[in-house]
């Protein structure tokens, strides 16, 4: 007898998901050359240890957990009041934005968040995307069944793909006809691009006069410095009719491994079912939610609710000042190796030109091989980011300047870009 099926949308998928793709080559080259000292700024995982605020939180809370008083068994599946209460507080009535606690949801990060939301969505949405764009919106919806195969330039059948490149500023040109899904991230993963006030209101406009729902990722608001640029969606008039926001603590407090993040429905927020009927979305997330999720340990949310405390506060901008002061220096040295720069100065992410007539797995190859440093092409997130290369900011002060210098020399060698 044949076994049983599998979800054939998973067939469609190209090759790898990038990041394994790119430490599987990265894998092969040091078995090849086990003495090469490699300098990773691929991926953007965080580096620096956890602020003392969040691990003297998260002790405190082992600790609780070790008295039959203290002991905490299942908590909330939208995570515990204190902690959604302190980040509506901090994250967004701070800044004027009306989120209340009710309207977050804990969870163990923005990847998953982005793409489980496509459990409340229908499947005859039009759906669409920046190019480039972070890997897990597009792949969410091809397993999801929701685009048809991909095409030769990569592309899925049935998703919008709005070019952002150099010739438009990397702003998301607006959709030409109507679409029901629109995925957005500023600071934006991986061009390193900001969207002002603006900007953010034409697109609330649009979501607005054409019913489309907004899915918005801020997970890298922390790095924004320009204090006239939305951190939130929801600094918009007329958002909270039109938006799902992500946040996360992976990329301000370096919660990558610890796992805790955030997500907020709007109540109010509504779909529009089969016939017609109108449905909040928030009671079908919460009811998602219950089902499929028992929430995030108790030691991580209270490791979490340390970030608003004035020392974690104080922690996390010295961590993102860190990542900066590295973004400003791969911005600069690269500059000075002739290379067109974009990004970097309200995002962790550099986002380079590569040089004339190398595509961008042959600068990841050039990089790898001459300078033993990896970054990512920037073709991996899309066909419109051929010709571009992501480098991130984290890491240490010490490797950003050794890669720099590596690259440099790299880049000056006669046979590099001949
Ligand atoms: C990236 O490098 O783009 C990150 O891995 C994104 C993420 O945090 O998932």
């Amino acid at each position: 007898d044949p076994m049983a099926q599998v979800n054939g949308n998973y067939l469609k998928l190209k090759a790898g998901y990038l990041f394994p793709e790119i430490a599987r080559r990265v894998k092969a080259f040091s078995e090849a050359n086990p003495e090469a000292p490699i300098i990773r700024l691929g991926i953007g995982d965080v580096t620096e240890p956890l602020p003392e605020a969040c691990r003297s939180a998260m002790k405190a809370a082992i600790d609780e957990m070790g008295t039959r008083e203290g002991f905490h068994g299942y908590g909330p599946e939208q995570g515990y009041l204190w902690l959604r209460e302190a980040i509506a507080t901090h994250d967004f009535q701070s800044r004027g934005c009306q989120v209340s606690a009710e309207e977050i949801f804990v969870s163990d990060g923005s990847k998953c968040d982005s793409s489980n939301i496509l459990d409340i969505l229908g499947e005859g949405n039009r759906i669409a995307v920046t190019d480039p764009v972070y890997p897990v919106y597009v792949d969410s919806n091809v397993m999801a069944g929701r685009t048809g195969d991909a095409d030769d330039a990569g592309q899925y059948g049935g998703l919008t793909y709005l070019p952002i490149t150099a010739s438009n500023g990397f702003t998301a040109p607006l959709p030409e006809g109507k679409v029901d899904l629109i995925y957005l991230c500023f600071p934006n993963n991986p061009t390193g691009a900001v969207a002002t006030k603006e900007q953010l209101k034409a697109w609330v406009d649009y979501a607005r006069a054409n019913g489309s729902l907004i899915l918005f990722d801020a997970a890298y608001e922390a790095f924004i410095q320009d204090p006239s640029l939305p951190h939130s969606i929801y600094e918009i008039d007329g958002a909270r009719e039109c938006a799902i926001e992500f946040r996360s603590f992976s990329k301000n407090a370096g919660f990558t491994g610890t796992r805790c993040a955030l997500t907020v429905v709007p109540r109010g927020l509504i779909g529009t079912a089969a016939n017609g009927e109108q449905v909040e979305l928030w009671g079908l997330w919460n009811r998602r939610q219950c089902t499929k999720f028992n929430g995030v340990s108790y030691i991580v949310q209270r490791g979490a609710e340390a970030v608003y405390s004035p020392e974690g506060q104080a922690q996390v901008k010295a961590l993102i000042a860190f990542y900066m002061e590295n973004a400003a220096i791969i911005r600069r040295e690269l500059s000075a190796a002739g290379l067109a720069v974009y990004g970097g100065e309200q995002a962790p992410y550099v986002w380079i030109k590569t040089p004339t007539g190398v595509d961008s797995w042959g600068f990841f190859d050039l990089l790898l091989s001459e300078a033993n440093v990896v970054g990512t092409p920037g073709s991996g997130f899309g066909a419109a980011g051929e010709g571009y290369f992501r480098l991130s900011a984290f890491n240490s002060r010490e490797n950003v300047l050794e890669a720099m210098q590596r690259i440099q020399r790299a880049l000056s060698a006669p046979a590099a870009v001949a």
